[in-house]
């Protein structure tokens, strides 16, 4: 990840080293995720269909009102987005951050859980407090490995997404119970996913 500024906002750019690509983990992410089907399956590809598909699903949940960094070009394994920044101070991931309002992030996080799962790519399937980074609100990030609803692990992703939300913030507010969440967030009434 490097930071570049010239005059204006920072960015924020991120390449995907080919070589050193964890293959079978973003092939899991991938296999299944209908707009990939033609994905090659050499590991430059891969890698090429990776940064493409972080940088579509940054662009879905910034259409669906939440909270991400803009993402502004893509080229083959680099994604370029804006660099988030509150006050000329980068923002930190929300595991080092100073939380004052547990509750309310609590309650904003879940908020774009839902959102995500109705207006954008519905499950982040990386979710934790070092996806998060954290300003005047919590921003998502890291958003490679977000799936469509139809991936054969999409509700699984989902429920680890709640419970490494629930894990990180249970000490310092109340948290609501994680198939509770799952249930109201997917419509399903499922006792176990
Ligand atoms: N847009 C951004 N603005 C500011 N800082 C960022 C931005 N994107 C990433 N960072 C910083 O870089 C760190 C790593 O970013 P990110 O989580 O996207 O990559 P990663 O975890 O290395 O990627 P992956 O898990 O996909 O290999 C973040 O925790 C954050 O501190
Ligand atoms: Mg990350």
């Amino acid at each position: 990840m490097f930071y570049g500024k010239r005059d204006g906002p920072g960015v924020a750019i991120k390449i995907y080293r080919i070589r050193t690509a964890n293959f079978t983990t973003m092939s899991s992410y991938i296999t299944g995720d209908r707009r990939f089907s033609r994905v090659k399956k050499s590991r430059k590809e891969l890698v090429f269909a990776w940064t493409r598909k972080e940088f579509s699903n940054l662009a879905r949940a910034q259409e669906a009102g939440i909270p991400v960094p803009e993402p502004l070009v893509w080229d083959r394994n680099i994604l370029i987005m804006s660099y988030l920044v509150e006050d000329e101070i980068p923002c930190q991931q929300l595991k080092n951050a100073d939380i004052d309002d547990p509750a309310g992030i609590y309650a904003t996080i879940m908020k774009y859980i839902d959102l995500l799962y109705h207006k954008a790519e519905p499950v982040h399937g990386g979710l934790s407090e070092f996806n998060i980074l954290y300003g005047e609100k919590p921003y998502l990030i890291d958003k490679g490995q977000s799936v469509t609803r139809d991936h054969p692990s999409a509700y699984q992703f989902l429920m680890r997404d709640i419970r490494n939300i629930n894990r990180f913030l249970k000490n310092r507010c109340d948290v609501r119970n994680d198939v509770e969440i799952f249930n109201a967030v997917t419509g399903l009434d499922t006792a176990e996913p």
